[in-house]
């Protein structure tokens, strides 16, 4: 069964392979911002075409004019520009991103063989857990240029350090700048030495604040903590479900800046290839996004203490990856 809903035809289309917690809020998200045609996919009957018209109705209200789409059948992605997939089993209270590797590889290689055969040319952002292995393994099953295959976590990530920052500094969050790079797991990395509000260094403005260095240091290291646990905070809160809006609004942030060409240098999980010394896999890093998806990756000068996170945060990422069922 297939629903369409409103609009003007002919538009972009954009994807959505998984209409879950975070493809609903995206493909509302995405429909709001006229970004193109929205398919809505998802193997559960009625969930994804309910969506559609559900979004649908709100056109003449939000004034937006794209057509969306409610289907369980891939051949309706055909020629899709992009496409985003969250289909996979999200975290339950207790568990980690790396113990759903099993059954979301399962999913994910069905939903990539269906990939390279409906969206042939799509820019693909992965955003299931375990990120990186679940990226990794639709790179390899599309067999896509790797510049097509790009994974949402660090996106997320920053926001969620930057958040804390700004609480934590009182200042507005639209000027903190904060990456947040690794693998999207415990061993992520919050980049503390280029974290900066407008220009002025972090790390300086929590020294002011609580007279010492040490103090600003545990200070920090408590948001650090914090950063690389969020998403069990909220996991634990909601009890049943991971977070859902601000992934999407992160997701929304990648899928504008292939869209409009923006070339915005965003922390995405890309295939490296020597660069911070991480060689044949997936890893979060700072990347320019375009048209083309990963245009290219940026290095920069990390402290000593920032490589040493890396290097522990590649070191799991590589076992995790290498982990991979056998026959996926
Ligand atoms: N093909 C397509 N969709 C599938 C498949 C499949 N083979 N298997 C499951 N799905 C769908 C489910 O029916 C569900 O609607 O994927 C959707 C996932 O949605 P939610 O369970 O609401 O999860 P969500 O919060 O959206 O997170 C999705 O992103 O952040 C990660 O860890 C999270 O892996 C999870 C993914």
């Amino acid at each position: 069964m297939k629903e369409e809903h409103m609009g003007k035809p002919g538009k972009r289309k954009i994807a959505l392979i998984g209409s879950g917690n975070i493809g609903g809020m995206l493909a509302f998200f995405a429909a709001q911002r006229e970004l193109g045609d929205v398919v809505l996919f998802d193997i559960v009957d009625g969930m994804p075409q309910g969506k559609a018209l559900d979004i649908g109705e709100s056109a003449a209200i939000d004034d937006f004019d794209i057509k969306l789409t409610g289907t369980s059948n891939y051949a309706d992605l055909i020629d899709a520009k992009i496409v985003v997939i969250t289909a996979g089993v999200p975290r339950k209270p207790g568990m980690s991103r790396d113990d759903l590797i099993e059954i979301n590889s399962k999913i994910m290689t069905e939903v990539a063989i269906n990939v390279r055969t409906y969206c042939p040319d799509a820019i693909v952002i992965v955003v299931s857990n375990p990120l990186d292995a679940m990226v990794t393994l639709c790179q390899r099953i599309t067999g896509f240029p790797a510049n097509r295959v790009m994974g949402m976590a660090g996106v997320l990530d920053s926001s969620r350090f930057e958040t804390f920052l700004a609480w934590e500094l009182g200042v507005s969050v639209r000027d903190i700048n904060a990456m947040v790079l690794g693998g999207h797991g415990d061993t992520m990395v919050p980049i503390v030495g280029t974290a900066n509000v407008n220009g002025v260094p972090v790390m300086d403005m929590l020294e002011k604040k609580y007279g010492t260095a040490e103090k600003a240091k545990e200070v920090m290291d408590a948001i650090v903590n914090r950063v690389a646990k969020a998403g069990g905070e909220i996991v634990g809160l909601l009890k049943n479900g991971s977070a859902f809006s601000s992934p999407a609004s992160s997701i929304i942030e990648m899928v504008e800046a292939v869209l409009h060409d923006q070339r915005r240098l965003l922390p995405v999980c890309a295939l490296c290839r020597g660069e911070f010394n991480v060689d044949g896999y997936y890893m979060g890093v700072p990347a320019v996004i375009g048209r083309n998806g990963v245009e290219r990756i940026v290095e920069f000068t990390l402290n000593d203490e920032e490589w040493d996170g890396l290097k522990r945060s590649y070191e799991a990422v590589k076992e995790l990856v290498n982990s991979l069922p056998n026959d996926q």
